[in-house]
């Protein structure tokens, strides 16, 4: 039997620090996350200067926790994973330049390890038996990505966001209805109490109709200018139909252009990844649209859907097993595109 290979991850894209200690890539020892939401909500989103010095605040604590709650040493891991893109680069710098530290010091691999992809290696951890090829779907704050996952540590982008991504459309209508940041789950709570029929608001047309891009700038556009209709003719605006269409609107979007991929690819499964994954509209939705199709459909739990340093020790250990060694002169890549390294 082969011997079992420990990653100690770190991740520090946004606004979450954690560590994580992952075996094999799919059994998580430890997954610790300190989250400075409640700083942000003050400012309405993340203020990339401040998430910086938060991080560093926390980074070595919590990679310390993650190692005592695994119930091991740092001598007994065998690579550091760290995230070094896409993110703020600030926030990234602060998890590269610990994760380097450690890696020198224990004169262990280091292995970098693109955000994306550890969100799609969620899907890992929840299902151990996964395995390529499946279609993914990633749906976060800052991105919106449908993937063929051909082989671990493979992919093919089959369609993209032109403009903003789904959960910045999310915590933009948010804002503009008065809810407040994150948006996502706040609108997703509020939409259960309002008609998702009563306001239709416009999907995105692409010349090329084959294409699987998304599109969520209009939608809030659209959705600002009924807000401001309405206040300019003084009446009452129901944010719950507001929430209700909206979500309808991106949810509808999400789930046709998946099942499109899984139809193009011909395959039975789609894994969902990403901090909008969390939604239970989606969720519902998509399971529904599977059901009828035929479509495995797969969510992380939640705490793996939003970012966490277990995603990341996933992903690592993939990229480990490939061969992938990572130099202490590996520098943080902001705008760092899937499958590029
Ligand atoms: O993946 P993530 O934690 O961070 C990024 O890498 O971006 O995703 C955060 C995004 C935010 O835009 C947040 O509003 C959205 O995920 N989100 C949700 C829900 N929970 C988080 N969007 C819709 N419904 C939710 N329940
Ligand atoms: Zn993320």
């Amino acid at each position: 039997m082969e011997r079992d290979i420990k990653i100690l991850a770190i991740e520090s894209s946004c606004d979450e620090t954690s560590a994580a200690v992952v075996v094999n890539g799919r059994n998580v020892l430890s997954n610790i996350i300190s989250s400075q939401i409640d700083i942000h909500t003050k400012f309405g989103g993340v203020v990339p200067e401040v998430a910086s010095r938060k991080h560093i605040e926390v980074v070595s604590l919590v990679a310390q926790q993650a190692i005592e709650k695994a119930g091991i040493t740092f001598d007994d891991i065998d690579a550091v994973g760290v995230t070094y893109g896409p993110g703020l680069v600030g926030a990234l710098l602060v998890g590269l330049q610990y994760a380097k530290g450690l890696a020198y010091a224990l004169n262990k691999p280091l292995v970098g390890v693109n955000h994306i992809e550890g969100h799609i290696s969620a899907n890992f951890i929840q299902y151990k038996d996964l395995k390529p090829p499946f279609v993914c779907m990633v749906v976060s704050g800052g991105h919106t990505y449908l993937v063929y996952m051909k082989d671990y540590g493979k992919f093919e982008v089959m369609g993209q966001t032109r403009d903003d991504a789904a959960g910045e459309a999310y915590d933009k209508v948010a804002r503009a209805i008065g809810l407040g940041y994150p948006g996502g789950p706040k609108i997703d709570k509020l939409a259960k109490e309002g008609n998702p029929d009563a306001i239709k608001f416009p999907r995105a047309n692409f010349h090329d109709e084959s294409s699987l891009d998304f599109s969520f700038s209009g939608l809030k556009s659209a959705v600002l200018n009924y807000l401001n209709q309405k206040k300019m003719k003084n009446e009452d605006i129901n944010r719950a139909d507001v929430a209700a269409s909206f979500q309808k609107a991106v949810v509808s979007f999400l789930v046709d252009n998946a099942m499109k991929a899984c139809k193009l690819k011909n395959v039975d499964k789609i894994a969902v990844a990403g901090g909008v994954a969390a939604n239970s509209c989606l969720r519902e939705t998509l399971k529904n649209a599977g059901c009828e199709k035929n479509i495995e459909i797969l969510f992380p739990e939640i705490i793996l859907c939003t970012d966490n340093g277990a995603m990341i020790g996933s992903a690592a250990y993939f990229e480990y097993m490939k061969g992938t060694r990572s130099p202490l002169s590996l520098n943080a890549i902001p705008n760092l595109k899937l499958g590029e390294r």
